[in-house]
């Protein structure tokens, strides 16, 4: 189970324990002075992150118990830094006309080396295809929400119906991949640690758990080791995933560990370049009509401020990043404020009374008794998102993690970033400007290349663009989360992507349950 957090707080000056912030480092805690100076911070513009990570939970139709999965301890104790997975077979699942043992569904724990005692949960599917098939690690965003998100509601298996039961997936991407989801950071989800001091503040150290739960899951899976490996996922993983990468290939060049075949990095409608993506909210918002060209013209002194303050970010770190965070969320409020209860996620849609979407099933499905027996939990709880993982990474928020990403391409790793076109939160058009902007030998014929229709069952499903690794897609109908609103579209990307074919062709052995 998970623990209150009431016993962290006791370093916290009374009128700073309201953040919940970096409880961790309570000697560099009180850095706030500067902020405060440069921005005049209210005490509600300190609750600002706390604040939006409830709000976030909460339209999702989420009601974790815990803020977070801290927990003194797991039937399964690790002592030493191995995995401990288990084959298991879901109760409530139909049948799909296979024999389900023919089925290779794991979950298991990995205990963290370089923390003091967290305990990394994931998932893996073996391909429903064929082994070979690349090994595809997929990441959800939040800050701090469990993947679970999108094995239930994007691209798993199988979905959670109504009655709890389990549907098959037909675009399942383990229909061409051996597919791993991974609870992270630690405390979110299954992941959990009973030392807060594991709670991971920056990208150098998600990278390098995911790195060492890599090199872990290979030596498990010593047979998977020499197939292609691709990393994905969505939202705030436009973060994780570059820092990821560059993690994978600095490990490769130094010859740590085993060789970890990385091919290419996806990334779905992501944040990834904050100073660019935060300017081009109220261009989207402009073109899309949910903005007058006035109320435009008002909003630019504030694109102005959290350009500035994203700049500083990037110069000195630290609580500048913080400041950032704050001025850079009154831009976006403030074109919400115009658009009133529009969903963020999906601007064709609407907000009911908060409510943005309804995951709240896979709660409900991950705390039932038989479901946590077959998966081998325990009595871990399930914090299907962190509120207090989301504050503990907000200093990196603003980062630009587009730096590495060149590197990557001249190393001949493919980059995919897609990008469904009404999502409002991490738009196309953002997203577009980055990877145009970005510095590498292949820029200006990335540039000058032509845009052309991504087709699915003859018909245009999106526009893409492509110079040698890199290539941009712009996902027609779809919002936030691509894989739940263009499933089979997104299965028909993410394999032709692979096979280093992204043309108009369809799938060749076709998309009929396997
Ligand atoms: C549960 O719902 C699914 C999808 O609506 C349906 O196919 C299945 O038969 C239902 N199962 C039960 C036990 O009612
Ligand atoms: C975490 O990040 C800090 C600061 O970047 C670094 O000094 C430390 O070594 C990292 N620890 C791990 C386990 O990655």
């Amino acid at each position: 189970m998970a623990l209150s957090l009431t016993s962290l707080t006791h370093c916290l000056p009374p009128f700073l324990s309201i953040l919940g912030l970096f409880l961790i480092t309570c000697p560099t805690l009180i850095p706030f002075a500067k902020a405060k100076e440069d921005f005049a911070l209210s005490s509600s513009t300190l609750k600002l992150p706390k604040t939006q990570a409830q709000k976030l939970i909460r339209q999702l139709n989420l009601f974790p118990e815990h803020e977070i999965n801290i927990s003194p301890g797991h039937p399964t104790t690790l002592s030493e830094s191995r995995i401990v997975e288990k084959r298991f077979r879901l109760p409530y699942l139909g049948n799909s006309g296979a024999t389900l043992e023919d089925f290779g569904h794991h979950a298991g724990y990995y205990r963290l080396p370089h923390s003091k005692d967290a305990r990394m949960f994931y998932f893996f599917f073996e391909s429903r295809n064929y082994k070979r098939d690349p090994v595809v690690i997929w990441l959800t965003g939040g800050p701090g929400c469990s993947s679970e998100l999108a094995l239930f509601y994007e691209n798993g298996p199988f979905h959670i119906a109504n009655n709890m039961s389990l549907i098959w997936n037909d675009f399942g991407w383990d229909k061409v991949s051996n597919l791993i989801y991974v609870d992270q950071p630690i405390g979110t989800g299954f992941s959990y640690t009973s030392d807060e001091s594991d709670i991971r503040n920056n990208e150098e150290n998600v990278s390098n758990d995911l790195y060492d739960f890599m090199q872990a899951f290979l030596k498990e899976h010593p047979q998977y080791a020499k197939n292609d490996f691709y990393i994905t996922g969505e939202s705030y993983a436009g973060h994780y995933i570059p820092a990821f990468a560059s993690r994978v290939q600095q490990g490769n060049k130094g010859k740590e560990g085993t060789h970890i075949n990385l091919k290419g990095i996806a990334i779905g409608n992501g944040l990834t370049n904050p100073e660019i993506q935060y300017q081009a909210y109220t261009q989207y918002a402009l073109d899309m009509k949910l903005i007058t060209q006035s109320d435009y013209n008002n909003l630019s002194p504030l694109v102005l401020k959290c350009e500035q303050a994203i700049k500083l970010c990037g110069a000195d770190g630290g609580n500048s990043c913080y400041s950032a965070f704050i001025v850079c969320h009154n831009l976006f409020s403030s074109i919400l404020k115009i658009t009133g209860n529009i969903n963020y996620y999906d601007i064709r849609k609407k907000c009911e009374t908060d409510l943005c979407y309804d995951f709240s099933n896979m709660e409900s499905f991950l705390n039932k008794k038989s479901v946590r027996d077959a998966l081998g939990v325990g009595d871990i709880e399930f914090v299907s998102c962190s509120s207090y993982v989301y504050q503990a990474m907000i200093t990196d928020w603003m980062r630009n993690l587009e730096v590495g990403i060149p590197a990557l391409v001249e190393d001949g790793i493919k980059v995919l970033v897609y990008a469904g076109e009404y999502d409002l939160i991490c738009n196309w058009l953002g997203n577009s400007r980055w990877v145009h902007a970005m510095e590498w030998s292949g820029q200006k014929d990335f540039g000058a290349a032509p845009t052309t229709p991504f087709t699915v069952d003859g018909v245009e499903a999106g526009l893409h663009k492509n110079h040698g690794p890199l290539t941009f897609l712009k996902v027609y109908n779809a919002g936030h989360m691509v894989p739940m609103d263009q499933p089979k579209a997104s299965l028909i990307m993410i394999q032709n992507w692979m096979q280093g074919k992204f043309r108009l062709t369809e799938l060749k052995n076709g998309l009929s349950p396997q």
